[in-house]
């Protein structure tokens, strides 16, 4: 066993003032990251998983050294992130803002010949680099246009190709597929796993569990700052004794007049978790918006007992759905809530 990234206790407190009334200001502290503590082995893609807001950023920042830890140790490949950020820099790479951090005025090939100078690498070098970089990841169509004329998926491909040019042992990648449609974040998670085929240490965030189960040799769950369950995607869904989800979406309803529906769902007999989040579609107007709801079961179900009670509780139901144990269900049956629900927003 050799650990690329070891972290023991680490805490993120942000400080920052809000307004109360008109002229008094008070000093508002979020716990971003509680005491966490983990290893992550050399070879592997290691997901950390967990809804808007968990922190997952946060520690991709903390472990990439571009923001101290309010206490506790990381080291990356033996390296203290706090002493020893300029080794770190050297061996590691990030992609933290996907295609943001990346020029669109200047054509793909410029941005990376840019950024290898930054790395001291000399023309002919970079220009010998770059080359094998375009044919691996398929650049060449496109290289030497503007970015800013580019897909989505053609900047991510160049994003990520900035961050392969100091050859890292391991790399982090905070939401890699979050801005793409689904065949370009198909694409890149190809891209992903050849990679680590190739030896490369990957370590990335989402909080798209079908994403993380297909990706990783091992899963964290990140919720509210604290690491709640770390295992191999197998593992934690082997964990649910349930066989069944069942998803089920209805048009957008308030908090109040669900209760009485969830709390009758929950009497039956099969239903062993159920969860709601409000899912915004497109443009996010509230015309657009819908309520999902997800309910674990065990082996006996009986749908149409479900049904009735949506029914009973005049909801109308605009999809039903049943699916495979997923780490959803996971997450559900160890918070109570789902992946969807935005955490950002507690203090
Ligand atoms: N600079 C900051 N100042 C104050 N609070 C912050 C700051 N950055 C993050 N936070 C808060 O810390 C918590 C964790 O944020 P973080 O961005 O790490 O979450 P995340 O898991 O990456 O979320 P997302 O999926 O939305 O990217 C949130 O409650 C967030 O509002
Ligand atoms: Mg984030």
């Amino acid at each position: 066993m050799n650990p690329v990234i070891e972290i023991e206790n680490i805490e993120k407190i942000y400080r920052k003032k809000s307004r109360k009334g008109l002229f008094k200001r008070e000093l508002i502290e979020v716990r971003a990251l509680d005491n966490i503590s983990f290893n992550v082995e050399e070879g592997i893609i290691f997901s950390l998983l967990g809804p808007n807001g968990a922190g997952k950023t946060t520690l991709i920042k903390i472990l990439t050294t571009l923001l101290l830890p309010t206490a506790g140790k990381a080291r990356i490949l033996g390296y203290d992130v706090v002493k020893e950020g300029g080794k770190i820099r050297k061996h590691i790479n990030a992609m933290l803002m996907g295609e943001r951090s990346i020029y669109w005025k200047l054509t793909g090939y410029q941005n990376l010949e840019y950024f290898a100078s930054l790395y001291h690498i000399p023309r002919k070098v970079a220009k010998v680099k770059i080359d094998k970089l375009s044919e691996k990841l398929d650049l060449s169509d496109f290289i030497n246009r503007k970015v800013e004329t580019y897909s989505s998926g053609q900047k991510f491909k160049i994003a990520f190709a900035k961050s392969l040019l100091n050859d890292p042992k391991l790399i982090f990648l905070d939401e890699p597929t979050a801005t793409l449609d689904p065949r370009a974040a198909r694409e890149v998670r190809e891209i992903i796993k050849q990679l680590n085929d190739e030896g490369t240490t990957i370590f990335l965030t989402t909080h798209n569990m079908n994403e993380a189960d297909e990706l990783s040799d091992e899963v964290a769950i990140l919720d509210l700052g604290k690491i709640i369950e770390i295992d191999t995607p197998e593992n934690l869904k082997e964990q649910i004794h349930t066989s069944e989800s069942i998803v089920i979406d209805v048009p957008f309803i308030e908090l109040r007049s669900k209760d009485k529906l969830l709390s009758d769902i929950r009497s039956l007999s099969f239903v062993s978790d159920i969860a709601y989040s409000q899912v915004v579609n497109g443009n996010g107007n509230k015309g657009e918006e819908k309520t999902k709801i997800r309910i674990t079961t065990s082996k006996e179900i009986n749908l149409s007992n479900i049904v009735n009670l949506f029914e009973k509780n005049s909801i109308p139901i605009l999809s039903i759905n049943q699916e495979k144990i997923s780490l959803e269900d996971v997450f559900l049956s160890k918070t109570g809530r789902l992946l969807s629900e935005d955490t950002s927003k507690r203090v």
